[in-house]
């Protein structure tokens, strides 16, 4: 003999004779009121601010030397300006590191999105070894370097993106067309090319930098600075659409952050 169901409960009696036994049923209607309660998966993640612990990490797996270097890009490079370009770039796929240096920026980026696979490139090798270290002192699988000049050919591709940070001025004047068309042949359609330099003016900003960039690479070396208007009319000539900004500092450096899509 069945149990009669007990009052004021619903009984989901359909008149047939095969309805599933009642503990059945009770664990059908749990699942669909789970079901209709479930909590979205979130739709994007904003883990922390600034991406500072990974900043805190790349010092951490540099030597003494690297670290202050690090320490003081960063502090050129701040926070702002590097979570700006971070949400320029995409959150997953191929990406070139042009003139990656120590590989502090190929890091940054693969921390803050673990999906991408950066490769990043410098003609010095020294840098090159730090860069594959500290990669591989974060986890960072997905990364690998490649002593080499950009304007050589054979990087691999093709790119969903590919940055150029501080670099463009270090090439000479005359170079620096050719290797930017070169960057977009790399890229797949619709890629980013993400460009960040220093303007021309106000000319004091220049002059600052220009002594900061001696300081570094000595009195032979060419820096080719050029006004971000030329960076832009380039761009375009070349078949990319391009926004830029430019980004105040409490240093006196005339950053210009430069977006091309290819078109
Ligand atoms: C100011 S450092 C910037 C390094 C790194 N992008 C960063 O922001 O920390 C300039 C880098 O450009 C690299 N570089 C200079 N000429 C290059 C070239 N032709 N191809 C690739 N990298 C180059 C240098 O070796 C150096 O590591």
């Amino acid at each position: 003999m069945t149990a009669a169901p007990p009052r004021g409960r619903p009984t989901f009696s359909s008149g047939g004779s095969e309805q599933p036994p009642p503990s059945s049923r009770a664990a059908k209607i749990i699942q669909t009121l789970k079901e209709s309660v479930r909590v979205p998966e979130p739709r994007f993640l904003a883990p922390e601010i600034y991406g500072s612990a990974a900043i805190r990490n790349i010092a951490r797996a540099l030597p003494p030397v690297e670290r202050a270097y690090a320490n003081i890009r960063f502090s050129i490079l701040r926070p702002k300006l590097l979570s700006v370009m971070d949400l320029l770039l995409p959150d997953e796929g191929k990406i070139l590191d042009i003139g990656c240096g120590f590989g502090l920026f190929a890091a940054y980026f693969g921390q803050t999105q673990p999906n991408r696979h950066i490769t990043g490139i410098d003609p010095d090798a020294r840098r090159i070894k730090m860069a594959e270290r500290v990669a591989d002192k974060l986890g960072l699988v997905n990364h690998s370097f490649l002593a080499k000049d950009a304007r050589d050919m054979g990087l691999g591709g093709p790119f969903d993106a590919a940055y150029v940070l501080d670099v463009m001025h270090h090439i000479p004047a005359d170079a620096q067309e050719p290797l930017l068309a070169r960057l977009r042949e790399l890229l797949t359609p619709h890629g980013t090319l993400l460009i960040k330099d220093i303007t021309t003016e106000p000319h004091l900003g220049l002059k600052f930098t220009e002594w900061m960039d001696r300081l570094m690479v000595g009195w032979d070396e060419p820096l080719a600075y050029r006004h971000h208007r030329d960076w832009g009319a380039m761009l375009v000539r070349l078949g990319f659409k391009v926004r830029m900004v430019r980004v105040p500092d409490v240093l006196p450096y005339p950053h210009v952050v430069i977006a091309a899509t290819k078109l």
